[in-house]
């Protein structure tokens, strides 16, 4: 058994083995080279060039206008900055719409230093996850609140609150693992929901609003650092900026609260 300390370089295969071994993964967002080198640095297993990018990074209100050259050039500052870090990219706004179209988009992403492309939904995306996946092409996938999804979901809500939402969830959730994802974030689920899901799936779960029962836990960089994206401020976002002091501070206190359990807590939690 490694311990996260001396693992090297992350790949798939240790990330199977931190969930054998109920180890807590560690992911955060960045977007350029310098805050990609201070999460590398500082105990941050998973780097996220996340289309979240369209709001913290452009200031638009959604993900939706986010294109693949967008993705391309983010992906190829942030690769420049890790050296320990796995780096996952999402692949935006219909990029997925088809298996062809995930093709050429993560072609995109992985020439540009990606090693995992995310991908939101399921549905028709369980043929696009098997398409990327029988290529060789890691794929996360993203459940719960799919921000993609907002015009349909009518804002940014929790989902699975109910008992069918919920068993939708729980059967998406195992249908995305049998289609070949290697990882699977959750958004905005209530806690238990989660943390069955999570006990059930034979890949790793990365939760953001989804308690603390999955086997890791993703943030967005600018909330970690509790600056004012000019959106409104979800329950699950902390910032560590004040406990940490410093940016290397604020994302290796993150780091250890994340493996000691300690976040998130119920007051960050549904
Ligand atoms: O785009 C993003 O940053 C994300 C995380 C919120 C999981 O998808």
């Amino acid at each position: 058994m490694s311990t996260h300390a001396e693992i090297k370089k992350w790949t798939l295969p240790a990330l199977a083995a931190a969930k054998r071994e109920g180890r807590r993964l560690v992911m955060l967002t960045a977007y350029d080279h310098g805050f990609a080198r201070a999460a590398d640095l500082n105990g941050v297993d998973l780097v996220l060039v996340g289309d979240s990018l369209g709001m913290v990074v452009q200031g638009r209100g959604s993900t939706l206008p986010v294109t693949v050259a967008d993705m391309t050039y983010h992906t190829e500052v942030v690769a420049r900055g890790l050296q320990r870090a796995m780096l996952v990219s999402d692949l935006p706004f219909q990029s997925d719409a088809t298996p062809e179209r995930a093709l050429q988009a993560s072609i995109a992403l992985l020439q540009a230093g990606a090693e995992m492309v995310k991908l939101e939904g399921a549905g028709h995306k369980l043929e696009v996850i098997r398409f990327l996946a029988e290529r060789d092409i890691p794929v996360c996938s993203h459940l719960g609140l799919t921000p993609q999804s907002v015009l349909k979901l009518g804002g940014y809500k929790v989902q699975g609150r109910d008992e069918q939402a919920a068993a939708q969830l729980r059967a998406d959730a195992a249908a995305v693992a049998e289609a070949g994802a290697s990882l699977l974030v959750l958004e905005c689920v209530p806690s238990t929901l989660a943390a069955a899901i999570t006990s059930a799936s034979a890949i790793p779960t990365i939760g953001i609003g989804a308690g603390p029962g999955c086997d890791g836990q993703v943030l967005v960089l600018h909330d970690l650092l509790g600056l004012d994206s000019g959106h409104r401020k979800p329950k699950f976002v902390k910032d560590f900026l004040a406990q940490g002091g410093s940016v290397a501070g604020a994302i290796a206190a993150y780091a250890a609260a994340v493996r000691d359990g300690s976040f998130p807590d119920a007051e960050h939690s549904y």
